[in-house]
């Protein structure tokens, strides 16, 4: 911070961009902290003005500040105010997924330029601080690949299907009259809002610069309560998974349903939560878990940041270098087809997969009236190679639907 607008002893000037949902719960929090930031800090902090589109004047709040706590989402204006607070040397904090995903370079440069800390842990997996331990607690250490459940409404979604039995649109609905979901759900249910979440950690983990836009992405409005019960036969729990991970010298981000066995660590985190798998060769793994959103929760992951803003060294992650983006990569898979029940049919859906050195783990086959159901998991294999498979499979005279694949994360710990 080059210019505050107090240094040394005296309040702690804090300018709130935003008084939403989480603005007012920062608040809140704020007033109620107070004492406790000071104890930590030696400074004890207050609001030094409030941004809506009613009321205040950034400039003025600019002006009276030491920090700038952005919480008005979006890309614009919010991308204007941080620039201009960081450049005039005010530490920020911001809890915007959007804007960090989109335009996490041009702020990082701009943090550079105005020897500011620009810190966004709550723009992460909520309340979990996945932020501040890959990129302080682990910032010496060799990430080989992060596994995310880092959005808490398709969480809640599949849970419920898994409980209750429930469609996608009963669980949907529920999760809407219960506030986990918003009345427009597209961003969440889509993916979107998880795969910006996961370039941004791929940016912190492997220092390399990952479009958002590139992040192959698939959501969860496709999955059946079928799919949720055929597989919990193998063993298996469905999770919409963000994994980003260094493959052949390059960068692979991603964001899939995908089945993971019961003891992987993600398997079992439920609800509205997020966890965060985060494995190095050094610490086998590490998973953090916990409330994935919700205005009191994320403001309190934005007063932690405050508190590590006031208390330097500032951290700021390197600039980021090249690195390829792998689309085509391993992956075990989830095969589910429904087929005429007569003879051979098993056998020339497996010398489809043979002949493109897929090799199946485990088959549940069962009997469906005239038609039969063939449930399989396959070992990794080259997603090209499977897709090809499954294309020459969905061509056979006995297939009696689409065949539906889901990728598995076979990693136990
Ligand atoms: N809600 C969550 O659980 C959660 C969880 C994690 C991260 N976040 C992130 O936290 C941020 C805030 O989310 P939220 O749910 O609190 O949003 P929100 O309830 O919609 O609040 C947005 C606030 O920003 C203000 N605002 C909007 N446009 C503005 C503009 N052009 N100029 C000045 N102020 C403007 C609004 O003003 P008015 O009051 O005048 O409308 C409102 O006070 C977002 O980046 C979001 O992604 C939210």
């Amino acid at each position: 911070m080059t210019d505050p607008a107090s240094s040394g002893g005296g309040p702690y000037r804090v300018g709130l961009l935003g008084h939403g949902t989480v603005g007012a719960a920062f608040a809140t929090l704020l007033a109620e902290r107070a004492g406790a930031v000071e104890a930590a800090t030696g400074r004890r902090p207050e609001l030094a003005g409030v941004l809506t589109r009613t009321r205040g004047d950034f400039e003025d709040i600019l002006e009276r500040s030491d920090l700038i706590v952005e919480l008005i989402g979006g890309v614009e204006p919010a991308r204007e105010y941080l620039l201009r607070a960081m450049r005039a040397g005010r530490d920020v904090v911001s809890a915007n997924k959007a804007l960090l995903s989109r335009h996490g370079e041009e702020l990082y440069a701009a943090a550079r330029e105005g020897g500011a800390q620009l810190r966004f842990e709550a723009a992460v997996g909520g309340v979990v601080p996945v932020i501040r331990v890959i990129h302080e607690t682990l910032a010496a250490a060799h990430i080989e690949k992060v596994h995310g459940i880092v959005n808490g409404t398709t969480n809640y979604i599949l849970t419920e299907m898994a409980r209750t039995g429930a469609s996608f649109e009963e669980a949907l609905a529920d999760a809407q009259r219960l506030g986990y979901a918003e009345a427009d759900p597209t961003d969440d249910v889509s993916g979107a809002d998880a795969a910006a979440k996961m370039a941004i950690i791929a940016r912190l983990a492997f220092g390399a610069h990952v479009g958002v836009d590139e992040v192959p992405r698939e959501g969860i409005d496709t999955i059946t309560p079928a799919d949720i019960a055929y597989a919990r036969e193998l063993g298996l729990a469905l999770k919409l998974v963000g994994s980003a991970e260094r493959v052949n010298g390059g960068v692979a981000v991603r964001v899939f349903p995908t089945f993971l066995y019961a003891e992987h660590p993600l398997a079992s985190v439920g609800g509205a939560f997020n966890a965060v798998t985060i494995e190095s060769p050094a610490i086998t793994e590490i998973t953090l878990s916990g409330p994935g959103a919700g205005g009191s929760q994320t403001a309190s992951a934005v007063l932690g940041d405050l508190v590590s803003a006031m208390i330097p060294p500032p951290t700021l992650p390197a600039p980021a270098v090249e690195a390829p983006l792998v689309l085509d990569v391993e992956s075990a898979f989830y095969l589910h087809l429904e087929v005429a029940d007569r003879p051979g049919v098993l056998a020339q859906v497996a010398e489809i997969l043979g002949l493109q050195g897929v090799s199946v783990k485990s088959v549940v086959q069962s009997g469906l009236g005239e038609d039969a159901r063939l449930v399989m998991v396959v070992h990794p294999v080259l997603e090209s190679k499977f897709l090809a498979a499954v294309e020459l499979i969905g061509r056979l005279d006995f297939l009696r639907s689409t065949p539906r694949l889901i990728r598995v994360i076979e990693e136990l710990f």
